[in-house]
């Protein structure tokens, strides 16, 4: 098949990296000049480390996988290239605004069976088929970080999305040994309907000083067997994509446990993303061995310390 993928950041790397890799052809365009310059060569590496983790034995997975991308450097290039495309994925920053902006600009241009997938984590998928004008081929496909080596993606028909749509989305993720599962329509989604609050409500429990950032990953590590702990987890998804994805579910829940918390904006503004960059919730500056930082520049008064005032 051939694929056109808009945003070419940390998902979209991964979503480039698994449909080159099964042989699709995929066109990429992303509005920063050093991602587009960047990505043909990260994608050869992911494909190899998850070749190696997914025991594909191929030697030349990568040179397969290199040759499967197309990068754009011009957009309207990008579009007529995306016009010969089976489908249209956008991979954006999640910013509703943004994306429907965008969408309503591109989507229209393309032939009406172009289907158009996102992999927007937590956003009305009705909103963004509305604005792409073609809600019977429409449909969320939102997969997980690192994308060639998480199986599970969700799928999330809209109201009219076509029974045809959500057959052809569940075959080529099986096709390329994903598990598709079904996930409602509401902020979130499913997995961070659940995922999202928990991993807001450690970041506040650590702001008060409650938990360190070490003890709660290594009690979540052990007792619940996540597979790195949730301070790691927000290190990887990035500090800012955690705050636009908690803010998106909070303007459209108004639940206050959405509200993202005073420490993750204030790591966003000091341009602490996390491991992409070098420092979060972590110092990873050896990223082999992230250390786990006190945050105490971050904290905020402590139970103790607000009754103190009282006195
Ligand atoms: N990070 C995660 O773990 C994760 C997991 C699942 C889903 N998602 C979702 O995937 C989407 C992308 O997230 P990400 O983590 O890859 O973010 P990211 O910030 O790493 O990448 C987003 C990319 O979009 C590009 N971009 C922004 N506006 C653009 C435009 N108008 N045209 C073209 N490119 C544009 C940016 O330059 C950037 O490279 C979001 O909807 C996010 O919620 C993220």
């Amino acid at each position: 098949m051939k694929i056109a993928i808009l945003g070419m950041g940390v998902m979209g790397r991964g979503w480039i990296t698994q449909f080159a890799m099964y042989g699709h052809t995929v066109h990429c365009h992303d509005v920063d000049k050093k991602t587009r310059e960047t990505t043909v060569d990260y994608c050869a590496r992911l494909s190899e480390k998850s070749a190696r983790r997914l025991k594909i034995d191929d030697p030349e997975i990568a040179a397969k996988t290199r040759q499967n991308i197309v990068v754009h450097d011009d957009r309207s290039q990008f579009v007529d290239a995306a016009k010969g495309c089976d489908i249209f994925f956008e991979i954006i920053v999640e910013d509703l605004n943004l994306k429907c902006r965008v969408l309503g600009e591109i989507v229209p241009q393309l032939p009406e069976r172009v289907v158009f997938w996102s992999n927007t984590s937590s956003l009305d998928i009705d909103v963004l088929a509305r604005a792409a004008g073609r809600p019977q081929r429409s449909i969320v496909s939102h997969g997980m970080n690192p994308v060639p080596m998480m199986k599970g993606v969700e799928i999330v028909p809209g109201r009219e999305t076509s029974p045809e749509t959500v057959d052809m989305t569940r075959k080529l993720l099986l096709d390329m040994d994903k598990v598709p599962f079904a996930a409602p329509n509401i902020p979130g989604f499913w997995v961070n309907r659940l995922l999202i609050p928990q991993m807001l409500d450690a970041i506040r429990l650590l702001e008060i000083d409650q938990v360190s950032v070490k003890d709660g990953d290594d009690g979540l590590f052990t007792c619940l067997g996540h597979p790195q702990g949730t301070f790691k987890l927000c290190d990887f998804i990035s500090t800012p994509t955690m705050l636009r994805v908690s803010l998106e579910m909070f303007e459209s829940s108004n639940d206050p446990r959405l509200y993202p918390p005073r420490m993750l904006a204030r790591m966003v503004k000091n341009g602490e993303y996390g491991a992409a960059t070098g420092k979060g919730f972590y110092d990873w500056s050896d990223p082999k061995n992230p250390v786990a930082r006190s945050m105490d520049e971050y904290k905020i008064a402590t139970v103790e310390q607000l009754l103190e005032t009282t006195k």
